[in-house]
């Protein structure tokens, strides 16, 4: 059993000992594969990592600071709903899907014309995007999450796709449907 901890203990030091320059972008996925090993993908996260993530130039992995967002986005499931917190997205999603309360053309999350969006992200506890999307891939289409976090909790997000919308019934409330 000991000689299993100081196994353990030495691979752990190995994992960090080969230090990459942080803006060595090939590097990212030996590491961080995982991410973006599932049937979605995100495109920017196909194409480069440093599209959001810039190097600090401190080592990485090593120092907990190796790498800053590109453009403002929060941590957390909730935050303040004006389209400047979520600005990393709309270097490419138009901010309109959360900022026009009633369209049909702004996004497909939408019941009728009323913006699901909109709904879950406004006043001072909006949701973020990241409790409902994986920002990296995802196993569901529209990299809709499995599971969506409450602090240490995690609750099935139970997304299915249907003839023009979908339904999801998350705990955070029962099972509801758009259509549009
Ligand atoms: C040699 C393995 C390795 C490589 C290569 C690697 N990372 Fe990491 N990374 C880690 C480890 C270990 C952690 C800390 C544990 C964790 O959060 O998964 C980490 C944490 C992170 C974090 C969260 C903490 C922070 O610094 O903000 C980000 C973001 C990150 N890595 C991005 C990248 C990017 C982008 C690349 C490519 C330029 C990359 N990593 C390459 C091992 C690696
Ligand atoms: C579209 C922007 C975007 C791209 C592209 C992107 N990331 Fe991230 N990444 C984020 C955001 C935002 C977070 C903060 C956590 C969250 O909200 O999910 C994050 C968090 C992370 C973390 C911390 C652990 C975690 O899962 O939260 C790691 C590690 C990471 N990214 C690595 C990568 C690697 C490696 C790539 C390239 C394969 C990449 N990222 C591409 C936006 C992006
Ligand atoms: C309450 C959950 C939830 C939140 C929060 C959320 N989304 Fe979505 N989003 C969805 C769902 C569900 C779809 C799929 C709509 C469909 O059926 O086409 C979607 C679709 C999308 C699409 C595809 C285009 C569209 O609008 O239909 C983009 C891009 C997107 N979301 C970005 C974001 C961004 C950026 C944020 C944060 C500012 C965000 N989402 C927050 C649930 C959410
Ligand atoms: C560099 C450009 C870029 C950035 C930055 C970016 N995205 Fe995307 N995103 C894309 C592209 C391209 C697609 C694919 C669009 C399509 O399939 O029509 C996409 C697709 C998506 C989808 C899935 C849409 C669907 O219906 O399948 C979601 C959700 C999404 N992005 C959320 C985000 C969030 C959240 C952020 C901010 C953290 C973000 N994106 C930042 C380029 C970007």
């Amino acid at each position: 059993m000991i000689t299993g901890i100081l196994i353990a203990g030495i691979a752990l030091l190995n994992f960090d000992l080969p230090s990459i320059r942080p803006e060595s972008e090939d590097k990212c996925t030996d590491c961080h594969g995982s991410l973006v090993q599932m049937s979605t993908v995100h495109p920017p996260a196909e194409m480069k990592c440093g599209i959001c993530h810039a190097s600090t130039g401190k080592p990485h992995p090593g120092d907990a600071k190796g790498f800053t967002l590109t453009n403002s986005f929060p941590a957390g499931l909730y935050a303040k709903a004006d389209a400047d917190t979520f600005a990393l997205c709309w270097d490419c999603h138009d901010m309109d899907m959360i900022l026009v309360d009633s369209s049909t053309a702004v996004t497909g999350f939408r019941n009728g014309a009323l913006n699901l969006h909109s709904v879950h992200i406004r006043g001072d506890k909006g949701r973020s995007c990241s409790a409902c999307h994986n920002v990296h891939a995802a196993s569901n289409r529209h990299l809709v999450r499995d599971k969506v976090k409450f602090g240490n909790w995690s609750m099935p997000m139970n997304y299915i796709v249907q003839d023009e919308g979908g339904s999801c019934a998350p705990g955070c409330h029962g099972v509801k449907e758009y259509k549009r």
